[in-house]
């Protein structure tokens, strides 16, 4: 099936090229994404003709084939590259062979050296700082570096007369929305959860430098009118909506009472505490998510990253595996604990002949801040004593959340 690519005029001589990847199954090759990813290039066509970003290099072609639909490829004077990520850079090669390499690559100074690497290849670098402006296609173009969002060299373009916001990965999400705008209500309110699970997989490491970057555009006073983010919907009826929320995930803010829980089970005995745990979350009014690693049940990492994000608490129940923990709920503690706010945690573990897996998982959570309320660890299956204690556990976990 041919992907579906769109070329729209957006604003003023400006284009959106997006094209919808319905191929990709693992985001970075590593994040499960069902709903798939949509890459966005544009195009300010004028006096000069300026590509921001372009796409994976699986799609070079269908990139030059949307070029085309605008300008002839070869009159394109400027790529800016915001990031050097290959699912907006990958096809920068196939663009500059077919522009036979007139273009200037116009990136930060710690990109150039990325592109020279990644892609063998030694276009005309013009090096631009933050708060630079240029002056290209009749249009101001100021530059903000804005760095960790997603990598190092990340960079932003204002388009001062237009008041577009060009913020590559920043203020985008996964899936392929209908929509190109933020129009209509039911379009943005089944966006955002794929917006909630890319921020936690892609920048939850970084989540500092969301906040960072987000006082940093906000002190410049920049008027926007339109966020034009590298993936998913563009923002032009509300903008502020999906800075408010990049803002609101990056600290940590919860959905209500949403409480995750998650455990890992060889033999299911570890399951039954787990949900004597979910039924007292539900009896004291709070909303369950409950992820289950057991025999016929493997979730994805990046959905319960995804929940865990704007959780208020999280229950995680593991056992003991080869003195250490069921591995994956191990790895899932990693994840947490890397990219995730703090959060109140309640820590089950059970053991056949020597309990560690609690212990293991206490130790990490708090060393990377997390306020761990109680540990419970029984040993085989919980009796009615360990019930009892993992339902006032809970009780004080969601009190103390
Ligand atoms: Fe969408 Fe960091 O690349």
């Amino acid at each position: 099936m041919a992907p579906r690519i769109l070329s729209q005029e957006i604003a003023r001589e400006f284009y959106l090229l997006r094209i919808d990847d319905e191929k990709v199954k693992y985001f970075e090759a590593l994040w499960g994404i069902p709903e798939k990813v949509t890459y966005n290039a544009y195009l300010l066509v004028g006096d000069d003709v300026v590509l921001f970003d372009c796409w994976k290099d699986v799609y070079a072609d269908d990139l030059v084939e949307a070029v085309k639909e605008v300008v002839d490829p070869q009159d394109i004077t400027h790529i800016i590259v915001h990031h050097i990520e290959p699912d907006h850079s990958g096809s920068l090669p196939k663009v500059l062979e077919v522009n036979r390499f007139r273009a200037e690559v116009v990136a930060h100074v710690m990109a150039k050296p990325m592109i020279e690497a990644f892609y063998r290849i030694s276009p005309k670098f013009r090096i631009v700082k933050d708060g630079e402006e240029l002056v290209l296609a009749g249009e101001r173009i100021r530059i903000l570096h804005t760095p960790w969002l997603h990598w190092p060299e990340t960079m932003m373009s204002y388009l001062s007369s237009r008041r577009i916001l060009v913020s590559c990965d920043a203020f985008g999400g996964y899936s392929i929305p209908r929509a190109v705008f933020d129009d209509e209500e039911d379009v943005v309110q089944g966006y955002l959860p794929s917006v909630r699970k890319y921020v936690a997989t892609i920048i939850g490491f970084y989540r500092q430098h969301i906040i960072r970057n987000i006082e940093k555009i906000q002190s410049l006073g920049l008027s926007i009118n339109m966020i034009a983010p590298a993936h998913g919907l563009i923002w032009k009826k509300n903008p502020q909506l999906i800075i408010d929320y990049y803002r609101d995930l990056a600290n940590g803010v919860p959905d209500d009472n949403k409480i995750l829980v998650v455990s890992g089970s060889m033999y299911g005995l570890m399951e039954v505490a787990a949900r004597a745990a979910v039924e007292e979350v539900e009896k004291l009014g709070g909303r369950v998510v409950f992820y289950r690693f057991n025999d016929s049940e493997q979730p994805p990492f990046s959905e319960i990253i995804g929940d865990a994000i704007d959780s208020r608490a999280i229950i995680l129940a593991a056992p003991t595996y080869e003195a250490g923990i069921y591995p994956p709920l191990d790895q899932l503690v990693d994840l947490i604990s890397r990219k995730i706010p703090p959060k109140p945690m309640l820590i089950i573990g059970s053991y056949g002949w020597a309990g560690v897996a609690a212990k293991k998982i206490s130790e990490k959570l708090e060393g990377s801040g997390f306020k761990v309320i109680e540990v419970i660890e029984f040993r085989g299956s919980a009796d009615e004593k360990d019930v009892q204690r993992i339902r006032e556990s809970t009780r004080k976990l969601l009190e103390s959340s």
